[in-house]
């Protein structure tokens, strides 16, 4: 399957692709996960994408999609993948499409989230993530057993520096401004499915479920 998840920051994308990805053997690819390995090992991408990151601002979409293109070419994404905050930016959108067809593919879901935004600042805030297998936790919705500590593989749990309430504030001005018109452009594509997700992460999932189903997808 080749699909997008959509939403905005918080809305619960990594959540739902882990949770996607549990049931339904796919790649998960999210550009936000490739920029912070990046960081982490300091790279070049990592130093540049930092300076975008820290700032709650888009990271250039030269470099954004050549990463993209780059990881989309792997032989595990022969068979499908899931997209996790790419695309961000018509321009990105545009750029999946030509990769698509040249593939002789397409995007068969763009599947959205929506949740109001105070709730997604809560979400934000309150996040913590682990640092080797990226699995997301909450510290009052969905806490880990012993805190600090990842109940799935034991990695540190710690806080991105992009979630402080003014940088979470600023991410979701720049969703607004850059990639909410990207609904528009799956809609149009006849693609764009849209879920609740202010709700228990499980019935987002069954929701999530039913779309792929609906596109003939199975477990
Ligand atoms: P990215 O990492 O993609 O961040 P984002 O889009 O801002 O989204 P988040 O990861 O913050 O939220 P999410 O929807 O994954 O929610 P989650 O499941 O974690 O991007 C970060 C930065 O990288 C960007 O600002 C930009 O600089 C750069 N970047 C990345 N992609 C780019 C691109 N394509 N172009 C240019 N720049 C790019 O959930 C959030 C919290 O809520 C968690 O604590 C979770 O436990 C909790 N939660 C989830 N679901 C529920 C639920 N149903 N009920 C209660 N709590 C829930
Ligand atoms: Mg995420
Ligand atoms: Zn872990």
């Amino acid at each position: 399957m080749n699909l997008i998840l959509m939403g905005p920051p918080g809305a619960g994308k990594g959540t739902q692709a882990e949770l996607i990805k549990a049931s339904y053997p796919v790649p998960h690819i999210s550009t936000g996960d490739m920029f912070r390995d990046a960081v982490q090992e300091g790279t070049e991408l990592g130093l540049k994408a930092k300076s975008y990151m820290d700032k709650g601002q888009l990271v250039p979409d030269e470099v954004t999609i050549g990463i993209v293109e780059e990881r989309l070419a792997q032989p595990d994404c022969k068979e499908g993948f899931l997209l996790d905050g790419f695309p961000r930016t018509t321009a990105q959108a545009e750029a999946l499409d030509e990769v698509m067809s040249k593939q002789q593919r397409r995007i068969e879901a763009a599947i959205n989230i929506s949740v109001p935004e105070e709730v997604l600042i809560q979400r934000t805030t309150g996040r913590v993530s682990c640092t080797r297998c990226k699995s997301v936790y909450h510290v009052v919705f969905n806490p880990p057993q012993q805190s600090g500590i990842c109940d799935k593989c034991g990695g540190e749990l710690i806080q991105r520096s992009d979630d402080e309430e003014e940088t979470a504030r600023k991410r979701l001005q720049v969703y607004q401004q850059q990639t909410s018109p990207l609904l528009d452009y799956y809609e149009e594509h006849g693609i764009l499915h849209n879920i609740d997700g202010n709700r228990d992460a499980m019935q987002v999932f069954a929701d999530i479920q039913e779309v792929l189903a609906s596109i003939g997808k199975s477990q």
